[in-house]
């Protein structure tokens, strides 16, 4: 399917490149618009944001977009918001291994972080969503998450005059589903993490990294391998892997192929982005695995062995002092020092 980056040398600058590269063809070509330079507003180490051309983002959107993320009034019985599963204080993930839904249903995947989702190529852990816009009605539909109808939410967000001014301001309607998409993809852009010990050891600042974080780096682009899927500013690759978990349950997740219907891409999942992962615990599409330690573990034994077992994953034979690196790499060095720590905002009646 995809090919995964094959070198292990220290080669940010070659990627950071190709990645304003793309921008920059991107733009030319109208697909996008760019909100904002590396210079302004994009935490150090990230790349521009780009955004759909028809979603430009302005300061009234967004904040339309944060009070619609934060509004249980969005699903049926009012009592779950986006953010109760994509939560501030837990890493915009819940820290339960599944998400729990309106009436305590529970799902089958772990929430994902939304932390710089705006870069992501597609969305949800099979990539069934291309863009922020479309992934946004999803949850709100899901019987086991918010549980209402696209004309439920509509009609009622509509009967609150805090919202129906702010929807005539910013798109000239009244509230409609595109509208809500739209705001709250816009919201979502604004949720970087960069500026980690890493982007400043990156750019010269050698002391920002322990010794130990630093052989942990080492290794991460090194004999731990892990840069041949976690590549890029955002340490993703945004392709989809059988890293060989979950292959020993009962009712197997086949993650990618229900979309692609590809048996190759059998239990593949997307790469997520490593930024700010000391706080998402516990791991992996299913949330098996509670430490990264165990993630670490994991990876070193080759991962559970399975037909479609990805060609990078293989045991690593790393030492007990080259695994606490690792994980001290990633915890330590992939922890944004400026943390996009949004707060609940008063709610429109
Ligand atoms: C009941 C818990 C729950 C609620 C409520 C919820 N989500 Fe999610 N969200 C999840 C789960 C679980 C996934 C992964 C599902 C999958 O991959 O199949 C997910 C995936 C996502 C993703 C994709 C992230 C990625 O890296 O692929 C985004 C973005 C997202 N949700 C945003 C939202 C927004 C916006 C809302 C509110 C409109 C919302 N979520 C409401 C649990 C929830
Ligand atoms: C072959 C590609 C590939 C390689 C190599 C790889 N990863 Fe991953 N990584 C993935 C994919 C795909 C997932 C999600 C898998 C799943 O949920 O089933 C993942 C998940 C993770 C997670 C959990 C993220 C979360 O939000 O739940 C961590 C942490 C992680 N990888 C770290 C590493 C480290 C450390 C290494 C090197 C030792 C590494 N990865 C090597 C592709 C890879």
């Amino acid at each position: 399917m995809d090919q995964p980056q094959k070198q292990f040398s220290l080669h940010f600058t070659g990627v950071a490149a190709m990645t304003a590269m793309l921008a920059a063809a991107m733009l030319a070509a109208g697909m996008v618009s760019a909100r904002a330079s590396a210079a302004e507003g994009v935490p150090r180490g990230l790349p521009a944001i780009t955004e759909p051309a028809e979603n430009p983002s302005t300061p009234e959107k967004i904040e339309l977009g944060k009070q619609l993320y934060f509004d249980p009034r969005l699903s049926e019985d009012a009592t779950i918001s986006c953010a109760s599963c994509h939560d501030p204080a837990k890493g915009y993930s819940n820290a339960e291994q599944f998400a729990t839904g309106v009436g305590g249903k529970k799902g089958g995947r772990n929430s994902p972080t939304i932390i710089n989702s705006a870069y992501n190529r597609f969305h949800f852990w099979d990539g069934r969503a291309d863009s922020l816009e479309e992934q946004a009605l999803g949850p709100i539909q899901n019987p086991i998450e918010m549980k209402m109808s696209l004309d439920g939410v509509v009609e009622r967000l509509n009967k609150i005059e805090g919202y129906q001014k702010q929807f005539q301001k910013v798109f000239g309607t009244d509230v409609t589903s595109e509208g809500i998409g739209k705001a709250i993809a816009a919201f979502e852009r604004t949720i970087l993490a960069g500026d980690a010990p890493y982007d400043a050891y990156q750019e010269g600042e050698k002391d920002a990294l322990s010794e130990s974080a630093q052989r942990g780096m080492t290794l991460f682009f090194g004999k731990g391998h892990c840069s041949a899927c976690h590549s890029g500013p955002n340490f993703t690759d945004n392709a989809f892997h059988n890293i060989g978990v979950g292959m020993d349950a009962k009712d197997v997740d086949k993650g990618r192929q229900v979309v692609s219907k590809l048996e190759g891409d059998s239990g593949s999942f997307k790469t997520p982005t490593l930024r700010d992962i000391s706080r998402t615990a516990p791991y992996m599409h299913d949330g098996s695995m509670k430490t990264l330690s165990e993630v670490v573990e994991h990876y070193n034994k080759g991962g559970i062995q399975n037909p479609y077992l990805d060609e990078e994953i293989f045991p690593l034979n790393l030492t007990q002092q080259e695994k606490d690196d690792l994980v001290k790499f990633l915890e330590e060095g992939l922890t944004s020092r400026q943390y996009p720590d949004v707060k609940k905002p008063e709610l429109p009646e």
